[in-house]
């Protein structure tokens, strides 16, 4: 290329990026460093205006949080805008004076709705304050559910989440439903597990038996629900998913979550990747085609985590889990199941779901149901390295419909220390090679 031509290239260029600006949300009467209702209320509405203003400029489809910047934010609610970059290079956090949120399910800080051309990058952090909320839950001031998501996502098609922290969410940090062609990356997520525990501990949700919660807090990491995704190269630290792969069945984008790859992703004290919840109902949920691969686990609570809820009407209802593969899996130290595979066991401090948090202690089998209308086909683990913990892992399914296509191929469990006397697989057909302990699949 000569000079003068890449000069002219060069110029282009500069002129391009000077020709858009991104539009600071100081523009649209955001207050900075300020907390409080009215300070929190004010920052949520300006971000709204902002993304309103992108709409009408072909050129300013950037709404900013500025670099320095501290605010503090409520609730804001985005919908049916399309090709636009929410730019968050400052410190946002959550307003969490809990009586200043409506007593009701369905709250989120961000919520995104029929967009198409959605960018979430930035160097900044959003901070949850999501202490006061798991008190209450912890005290059943209020329903598990009755706590904002940091991010709330309906329909959004070619969405990118990358590079920001999000901490202390009060909720899941990023729940997201009949997703379109979503990639994330480069995203770290925390959540103060040490403070969660101690809750646990004050208001008798933990087993000191055991050494186990009995309880999660739903500080999920990223829960999406769609097609074609790709999640890679973050780290999570929670009390709970990492990433939960959850069930499709809609009308609209997608009616089955299918083709999603997580992988190169560390994770600390987590409650795995997972798949499910899936429930058996009139609509079919379903999940099909989903690779986990390149996953380091450091102390999860579990790793390898598929699960299915009880419930529904034969001849009415259904949901289906296939074509399943976890690759390249290191789990250390895992504080209870490496692997699990079978029925939902969580019960939430006001009463709801199955309540087996440790089975096969506390109850066996009838505590724990597995879900005939939920068949779990074909599952393959590959290269899985678990060292230490309790036990290797539980596979079970319904006697009247097996786990079929199931293929373990090196999975070596080294150094447990026995609570169990080895595998609980039930109801489960398939092969294994290299898989020590032998017969699960056997
Ligand atoms: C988006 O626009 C469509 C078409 O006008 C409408 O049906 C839908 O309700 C809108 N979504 C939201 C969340 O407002
Ligand atoms: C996001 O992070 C990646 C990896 O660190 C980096 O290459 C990229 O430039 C970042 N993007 C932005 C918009 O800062
Ligand atoms: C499964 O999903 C991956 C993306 O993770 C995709 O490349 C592949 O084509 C899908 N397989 C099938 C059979 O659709
Ligand atoms: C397995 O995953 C680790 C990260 O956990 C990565 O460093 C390594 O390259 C992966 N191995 C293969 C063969 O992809
Ligand atoms: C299998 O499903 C039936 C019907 O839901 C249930 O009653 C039974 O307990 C299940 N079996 C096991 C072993 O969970
Ligand atoms: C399970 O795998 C087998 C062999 O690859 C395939 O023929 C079958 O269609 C798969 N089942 C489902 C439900 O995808």
């Amino acid at each position: 290329m000569s000079r003068g031509l890449r000069c002219f290239m060069l110029a282009l260029a500069v002129a391009c990026i000077g020709s858009s600006t991104a539009i600071s949300i100081d523009e649209h009467g955001a207050i900075a460093g300020e907390s409080g209702i009215e300070a929190a209320s004010a920052n949520s509405l300006a971000i709204e205006k902002a993304f309103a203003a992108t709409q009408s400029s072909e050129d300013d489809r950037v709404v900013e949080i500025p670099a320095g910047g501290t605010y503090y934010v409520y609730s804001s609610t985005l919908a049916n805008l399309t090709d636009v970059t929410f730019k968050i290079d400052g410190d946002l956090y959550v307003h969490d004076v809990l009586e200043d949120w409506p007593d009701t399910n369905g709250l989120y800080v961000f919520g995104f709705t029929d967009m198409t051309g959605l960018t979430i990058t930035g160097n900044g952090k959003i901070n949850g304050q999501g202490h006061d909320w798991w008190v209450a839950v912890a005290r059943t001031d209020i329903a598990h559910n009755y706590r904002p998501n940091m991010f709330e996502m309906l329909r959004v098609t070619d969405c990118v989440i990358e590079n920001f922290t999000t901490m202390d969410s009060p909720h899941f940090n990023f729940h997201m439903k009949d997703m379109l062609n979503l990639e994330i990356r480069y995203m770290t997520i925390t959540t103060d597990w040490r403070k969660q525990e101690a809750i646990l501990k004050e208001f008798g949700l933990f087993d000191f038996d055991l050494n186990i919660p009995m309880f999660p807090f739903n500080t999920d990491g990223f829960d999406p629900a769609g097609e074609n995704i790709w999640i890679h190269d973050c780290e999570i630290e929670n009390y709970d998913d990492a990433v939960a792969v959850k069930p499709s069945s809609s009308k609209y984008n997608t009616p089955c979550t299918k083709n999603v790859l997580v992988e190169n992703i560390k994770v600390k004290y987590g409650v795995g990747m997972s798949i499910g919840s899936v429930s058996a109902n009139s609509h079919h949920d379903c999940v099909d085609n989903v690779t986990f691969r390149n996953i380091e686990f450091e102390k999860p609570f579990k790793a390898i985590y598929i699960k299915t809820n009880p419930g529904g009407d034969e001849g009415v209802d259904s949901g289906s889990i296939s074509n399943i593969v976890y690759e390249n899996i290191t789990i250390e130290s895992p504080v209870w199941y490496a692997i699990y595979i079978g029925p939902q066991q969580m019960k939430e401090p006001d009463g709801a779901g199955t309540g087996c948090m440790a089975y096969p202690f506390g109850g066996g089998d009838e505590n724990c149901p597995t879900n005939p209308l939920v068949p779990i086909v074909n599952v393959t683990l590959k290269d899985v390295s678990i060292s230490g913990g309790v036990t290797p892992g539980v596979v079970r399914c319904n006697e009247t419909a097996p786990c079929t296509g199931f293929d373990f191929d090196n999975v070596q469990y080294t150094s447990w220390a026995s609570r169990l006397e080895g595998w609980i697989c039930e109801n489960v057909e398939g092969n294994e090679h290299k898989v020590q302990p032998k017969n699960c699949l056997a």
